[in-house]
């Protein structure tokens, strides 16, 4: 059975390293898997993500309608067939990377954000969200440590980081069939072991109702 399952979170927190983790631990388990990230998946989507992370500053709306552009790509051409053949889809973040820094972060109108979304990917939602959570400042620090991997939007203000973190709390706390929240102040090691408890009892106890 496919499973379309997202990793979200704040920078610096480790999503890159879990998904890696995780991705190891079901192939070890024999499940067939397709790994990807956003910004990229796609020749256009790698493309793309060169000019958002690494380009002039963008107005917002231009700024979402790339992400968008980037996802629809990659939603047609890989996720969705991926999910066809019955291949577990992993992303290093989704839609909800939009509504979080575009929408509570950038101040664009999430409604707005939700109808790209519609109509860029048919509405295509994951079955299973990981949000690995830390507090910015724990995360942002993590990241100038690792000072190659510094984007345009790790530059943003503090005050940018943490309306995205209070906005992946809200949306965990509204579906909470569908987020997981894990600590991930804690050791990779021990995060690895949490996320992959939820993800076989997510699985063992079957989708989410549509
Ligand atoms: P990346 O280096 O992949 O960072 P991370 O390891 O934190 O995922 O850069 C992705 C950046 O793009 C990150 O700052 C979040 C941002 N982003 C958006 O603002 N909107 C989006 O829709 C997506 C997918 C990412």
């Amino acid at each position: 059975m496919s499973w379309f399952i997202t990793f979200e979170g704040p920078e610096g927190a480790g999503k890159t390293t879990q998904c890696a983790l995780l991705a190891a631990r079901l192939r070890e388990a024999g499940y067939s898997l397709l790994v990807t990230r956003e910004p990229g998946g796609t020749p256009l989507g790698e493309t793309i993500r060169e000019w958002l992370l690494a380009g002039e500053a963008l107005r917002p709306e231009t700024e979402a309608l790339l992400f968008t552009a980037a996802r629809a790509e990659h939603v047609w051409d890989r996720i969705r067939p991926a999910l066809e053949r019955g291949t577990i889809v992993l992303c290093d973040r989704y839609v909800d990377s939009t509504l979080a820094y575009q929408g509570a972060g950038r101040g664009l109108d999430e409604g707005w954000l939700r109808e790209l979304h519609r109509i860029a990917t048919g509405d295509l939602w994951p079955d299973l969200t990981i949000l690995l959570d830390v507090p910015v400042e724990v995360g942002l620090a993590r990241r100038r440590a690792a000072a190659a991997t510094i984007t345009r939007l790790d530059q943003e203000e503090l005050a940018f980081h943490r309306r995205v973190r209070a906005w992946y709390h809200a949306a965990a706390q509204r579906d909470p069939q569908r987020w997981r929240v894990v600590d991930a102040t804690l050791a990779p090691e021990v995060v690895a072991d949490v996320v992959w408890a939820t993800v076989t009892e997510v699985m063992k106890r079957g989708r989410r109702s549509p």
